[in-house]
């Protein structure tokens, strides 16, 4: 998808489409009451030609402004448009860059189905800034663009082509929110095509090759790591998952470190690479087993973060770590039962070999302390407690640390993401203690979010650490009007605004 900027006159823009945001002025009533005033709607826009041509659907009262209410104008008189979509942004007190992202996602997937191939968004007059406005329209507009049907051979090869934004004010600072957003909404595309792919054609290997062709194209060092490294390493928990499948596993170790850098701090981000998860030995019920093919999704959002930060060059070192192998019942798979030795020296006894993604993590956090990371964060689909607990409308976070917590949950905020912290006291980590080894990879049947976080801040020792529990968030389980219904990419644009800002702080 090209994308223009242009300082024109909407009027004389031949465009398939422009797309204006309508919002509603209506204030709740003064005495307090729930119900506000009636809608009072209006095309935020300085354009007069454009507010001329929507006056009469917007006076019949068709159009509220509501959230991403659409409404469809053919051949709009005295605009060389061939269309005009207005849609809703709600309340023009609330509205933020969120909703202008979901519009501009919505107007991608409501044209592209269309069969329309370029459209021009006028950027609405409100609150934000033209450059935030721009930043929202761009990656909404990428957001909106994927579709997980990559299989279907009737596949529509046709998309949106071009997507011009139009912004009044300093040209040059723009195009740099337009170029960031870009490479920000690419990398996102980059990590859900990841996600999508089922596990016969994304094993570890794929994952690592994908890796080394995406850190070559953009300029990072990435290594690969296979099974003896692993076991070299005395990766014990990672290679007891690892041992049981027949694909051999890939330890990818990405590195970006600018000219310029100072030596500390140094970020590591290390993601669950589980390529499809059984559940071992202790073997899930095959009812909704085929969406273990996004148990990489932590993995590959590391992988598409550590790309945007390629791009983006902030002047701090990151090393992404990504842990892959499958999960697998086999005759050499791990038992119940079974002792490892992490990486660290912890011995784990392995209760549910299901509990996988703590294991491998184990030794992955563990690895970028070693590798220098002053700083950890991992992400990962690690538990159903935690879908339990948050649904799908939160991305369950834990912290030891609660400045580190503070600082990034500014800028989830900020990116619009939602996430919610859990606990990870010492009692969850209570209820890990084994009777024969250091830990349990299971820690019963409540606050299974928790007791997993505990597990994994083990390994994390001192090092200020969060965890990101994606589970219920990595994958859409029905499609939205700015998002198709499959991997979400979700904590990436946090994650990318954060390691963009640290050490600046
Ligand atoms: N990959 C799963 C967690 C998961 C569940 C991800 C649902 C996405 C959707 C993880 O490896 C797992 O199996 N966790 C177990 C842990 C249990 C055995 C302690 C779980 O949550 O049931
Ligand atoms: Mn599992
Ligand atoms: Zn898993």
């Amino acid at each position: 998808m090209k994308i223009n900027l242009l300082n024109s006159n909407a009027a004389e823009i031949e465009t398939e489409c422009l797309v204006a945001v309508v919002l509603d002025r209506a204030e709740a009533r003064a005495d307090g009451r729930r119900e506000t005033d009636k809608p009072q709607a209006y095309v935020a826009t300085g354009d007069k030609t454009v507010q001329e041509v929507a006056a009469d659907v917007i006076s019949s009262g068709e159009v509220t402004g509501k959230n991403l209410e659409s409404t469809l104008l053919h051949r709009p008189a005295k605009l060389k448009a061939k269309r005009l979509l207005l849609l809703g942004g709600g309340k023009a007190k609330k509205f933020s860059p969120v909703d202008l992202r979901k519009i501009a996602g919505a107007a991608v997937r409501s044209l592209k189905s269309k069969g329309v191939r370029n459209f021009a968004v006028l950027l609405p007059d409100s609150s934000l800034s033209a450059a935030d406005a721009a930043k929202a329209v761009v990656e909404g507009a990428f957001i909106g663009i994927f579709d997980s049907d990559t299989y279907k051979s009737d596949r529509k090869k046709q998309s949106i082509d071009s997507l011009t934004v139009f912004a009044k004010g300093d040209h040059s600072q723009l195009q740099k929110a337009v170029d960031e957003a870009r490479i920000i909404g690419e990398s996102l595309n980059f990590t859900r095509q990841l996600v999508n792919e089922p596990s016969n054609r994304m094993t570890p290997t794929v994952l690592a090759d994908h890796s080394k062709k995406m850190s070559q194209e953009v300029g990072l060092k990435c290594e690969v790591y296979g099974a003896d490294k692993i076991k070299e390493l005395k990766m014990g928990a990672f290679w007891g998952v690892a041992q049981g499948s027949d694909e051999p596993p890939a330890l990818i170790v990405m590195t970006y470190e600018p000219s310029g850098a100072p030596a500390k701090p140094v970020l590591g981000l290390v993601g669950k690479g589980i390529t499809f998860d059984t559940g071992g030995i202790s073997i899930k019920p095959s009812e909704g087993m085929e969406k273990m093919k996004y148990d990489m999704a932590g993995g590959a959002t590391m992988i598409g973060v550590m790309r945007a930060i390629a791009l983006l060059k902030p002047k701090v070192k990151v090393i992404g770590i990504v842990c892959a192998t499958e999960n697998m019942p086999s005759g050499k798979a791990q038992k119940p039962g079974d002792i490892q030795t992490a990486m660290s020296g912890k011995t784990i006894e392995i209760i549910n070999t299901d509990a996988e993604g703590r294991l491998v993590l184990a030794d992955g956090l563990c690895y970028a302390r070693q590798l220098g990371c002053t700083h950890l964060i991992d992400a990962a689909t690690l538990t159903g407690a935690v879908v339990v607990a948050l649904g799908y409308a939160n991305v369950g976070v834990f912290a030891n640390d609660d400045a580190f917590y503070e600082s990034f949950a500014k800028t989830s905020t900020k990116a619009g993401e939602n996430m919610w912290r859990l606990p990870v006291n010492d009692e969850y980590l209570d209820m890990t203690r084994s009777s024969i080894a250091d830990l349990m990879n299971t820690g019963g049947r409540w606050g299974g979010a928790s007791t997993a976080a505990a597990f994994l801040r083990e390994f994390a020792e001192e090092t200020p650490w969060l965890h990101l529990d994606i589970a219920g968030t990595a994958w859409m389980e029905e499609q939205k009007p700015w998002i198709a219904k499959g991997p979400s990419g979700v904590a990436l644009r946090s994650l990318i605004e954060f390691a963009r800002n640290f050490g600046n702080s």
